[in-house]
């Protein structure tokens, strides 16, 4: 049996992976004031089929329930985040900064980069309109990516605005019925040829493509450029107006991060909708928001691709999974002994595994070291002492078993286990 087409199952490894980059996910965001907060999985359809526009729709995992409610897996989060936004409006000081990490679900074609369920960061600001949260959710964005060890050379953020392409659309007077037909086939020209994107667009092709071909500027993206200038970020972001994002209910900035070498699909996606929340609440409530979203895909493509990015992990990945105590059980007439110990070291914070069977010796200590141990205490001949060896060093100590907590306790080696980045569950006084 096999999972379903475009859906993962994940071992301990790909757990690892996944816990490392939603570690790294909160404690950026945390260090940028958000906080998390979740919704739904089962949404109803009309959530979607509203606001979101056609690409999504197409795309919606959808069934009728048997209430007869027409319902869709989340395909994203942020029509869930303006309703729950609009039903608390009074609950909460404005502007709002709130993260979180859904699993999404898309019925589309898997291909690389793109499966039926991702998970994916989004980070919102709702509640204030000026320029400076679209460059605090940009670098928020570029700060994320900077967090996972991308440089300037790995990752780039094309930054565009929704708004001056609904101007452009207004002085050539399209119709507004047509805007976001006309905004998609914009939104896809980069990936087909010119002359299909041209036949599509019709007699705006030729003003168009001056857009696009860098002839035209705007003043409110050179402002953003310039704020993350002077935040020292600049290295990392591009306008360019190519961008305009598949999603209907952009209203102004829109941005996308991709790979320096444009091998892979989008890693994150966003901008500003400051009509999404007024429109699924019938205008019941009004507020300027700004988000993106990051999905965990691209960027472990990405994080395989760059050397320093998955050393960092894999350096995090093992520090938060090794173990620090591997008890070996030289004679079972000591296991009970053994086993009561190892009751206080876990109770004390240790990481600490154990034969649950019978095993010789030496298996037991190639167990330990498999399993990234720092210490083994050997539990034999000599008790009530107790033998600890540190496995890096080979060094030996016969201490009384006693004493034996407060010895591995005091052991650097161990100690530094309260160093670790939260990775795997640590409970280490770090992880805020
Ligand atoms: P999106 O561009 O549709 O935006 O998705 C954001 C990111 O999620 C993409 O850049 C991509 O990395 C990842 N992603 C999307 N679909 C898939 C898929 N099928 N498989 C793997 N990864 C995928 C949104 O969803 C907006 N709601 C973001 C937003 C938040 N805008 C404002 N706030």
């Amino acid at each position: 049996m096999q999972p379903l087409p475009g859906f993962r199952d994940f071992l301990p490894d790909d757990c690892a992976r996944r816990n490392y980059v939603f570690a790294k996910w909160r404690e950026v965001a945390r260090r940028y004031g958000f906080v998390e907060w979740d919704g739904p999985v089962l949404e109803p359809t009309e959530l979607y089929t509203k606001k979101s526009g056609p690409e999504i729709v197409g795309q919606l995992f959808n069934f009728t329930d048997k209430g007869e409610r027409e319902i869709a897996m989340r395909p994203e989060l942020t029509p869930t985040l303006a309703r729950v936004v609009a039903a608390h409006d009074r609950d909460f000081k404005k502007p709002l900064k709130w993260f979180s990490i859904p699993q999404c679900f898309r019925y589309e074609k898997q291909q690389r980069g793109r499966l039926r369920e991702h998970f994916q960061f989004n980070a919102d600001i709702i509640g204030e309109g000026s320029l400076d949260a679209d460059v605090e959710s940009i670098a928020l964005c570029i700060d994320l990516l900077r967090g996972f060890g991308f440089g300037a050379q790995d990752v780039v953020v094309r930054v565009s605005d929704r708004e001056f392409w609904i101007d452009f659309l207004r002085a050539q007077n399209v119709a507004e019925e047509k805007w976001q037909e006309t905004l998609q086939i914009i939104d896809k020209s980069e990936r087909e040829p010119r002359d299909k994107t041209a036949a599509k667009l019709g007699p705006l092709a030729t003003p168009a493509f001056e857009i696009l071909d860098g002839k035209g500027g705007s003043e409110k993206l050179d402002r953003v450029v310039a704020a993350l200038r002077a935040r020292g970020l600049a290295d990392f972001v591009q306008i360019d107006l190519g961008i305009v994002r598949g999603l209907a209910y952009y209203s102004g900035v829109v941005f996308e991060a991709f790979d320096r070498a444009g091998k892979l699909r989008a890693l994150a996606g966003g901008g500003r909708y400051d009509n999404l929340i007024g429109q699924l609440s019938d205008g019941a409530v009004s507020l300027p928001s700004i988000g993106f979203a990051m999905g965990d895909v691209v960027l472990g493509e990405l994080i395989d691709e760059i050397p320093v990015a998955k050393q960092q992990m894999e350096n995090a990945i093992a520090s938060g999974r090794n173990l620090d105590i591997y008890i070996v059980i030289a004679k079972e007439e000591r296991r009970a002994d053994a086993l009561a110990q190892i009751q206080s070291l876990r109770d004390a914070g240790f990481r600490v595994d154990y034969p649950l069977t019978p095993a010789k010796v030496g298996k037991q200590f190639q167990t330990a070291e498999q399993l990234g141990a720092r210490v083994a205490v050997l539990f034999g001949d000599e008790w009530p002492q107790v033998r600890v060896k540190t496995l890096a060093s080979r060094e030996e100590q016969l201490i009384g078993n006693e004493e034996s907590l407060a010895y591995l306790t005091s052991l650097p080696s161990l100690s530094s286990r309260a160093e670790r980045s939260g990775v795997e569950g640590s409970r280490g006084p770090t992880d805020r």
